[in-house]
């Protein structure tokens, strides 16, 4: 229940998503029958838009409650074992933000670095906090029809000051009384400090966009930053 509340309440357009990835990996240079792994990827719904390129894709998740595909790997970054695997890992929609600690990050981008073939990217898409900064308000209540049922979801924000952090609660209320919660924790990070994570972890060739329908390298200009980086 929790994976379908999920995907209608925090919906993406999985086909732009997968048309920028093939996009972006063309522009580095990399054709063909391609392997993708998708890093926290939720439920798993960008996995067939990427399959359909005619690459092979791997999914991994640590929430056992989102992962709802069988072909989803569960585990996180600090999971990632493999080496010389991929053509390209992605995380979108914001899983690099779930890595709170510096070294956290670092030790993820060496892992993601180590499973990359020598030319292999990696896309990540993280919330650029500090855009909402321009307009910030606790977020309203959103209410949507799932599956017949009318779901109220209530957002909280909850921020720690001294760790640059800004926890998310959202409870989903159901009309027979029920609900479901789910708490993200997510670092407040900005581009200049991935891009250096990225160099810290051996990456070059960074590449920024502000979103999606981005067809050429392009400054951050809003709440969403795409940040591409190649294995030397
Ligand atoms: C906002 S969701 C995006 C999910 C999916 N990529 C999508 O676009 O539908 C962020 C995801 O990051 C996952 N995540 C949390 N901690 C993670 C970690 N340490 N490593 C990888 N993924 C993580 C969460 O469980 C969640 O599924």
């Amino acid at each position: 229940m929790l994976a379908r509340l999920y995907e209608a309440f925090d919906p993406i357009d999985v086909e732009s998503v997968a048309a920028f990835v093939y996009w972006l990996a063309e522009s580095y240079g990399l054709r063909g029958r391609l392997r993708l792994l998708d890093m926290g990827c939720g439920t798993g719904r960008t996995l067939p838009s990427f399959t359909a390129l005619g690459w092979s894709v791997t999914g991994m998740e640590p929430n056992t409650q989102l992962a709802s595909r069988p072909e989803i790997v569960v585990g996180g970054f600090a999971d990632l074992n493999e080496q010389n695997t991929y053509h390209i890992v992605t995380a979108i929609n914001g899983p690099y933000s779930y890595l709170l600690a510096r070294a956290d990050r670092l030790d993820a981008l060496s892992r993601v670095h180590r499973a990359l073939l020598a030319g292999g990217i990696i896309l990540l898409d993280v919330w650029n906090f500090i855009a909402a900064l321009r307009h910030y308000a606790d977020p309203p209540p959103v209410e949507k029809v799932v599956g017949g049922q009318h779901v109220r979801l209530q957002r909280e924000h909850i921020f720690d000051f001294h760790h640059a952090t800004i926890s998310q609660v959202e409870t989903y209320n159901l009309p027979d009384g029920s609900h479901h919660t789910l708490t993200h924790t997510l670092a407040i990070l900005t581009q200049p400090q991935i891009a250096a994570e990225l160099q810290d972890a051996g990456f070059d060739d960074i590449r920024t966009f502000p979103g999606y329908a981005s067809r050429r390298p392009a400054p951050v200009t809003g709440s969403q930053m795409l940040i591409a980086a190649r294995v030397p």
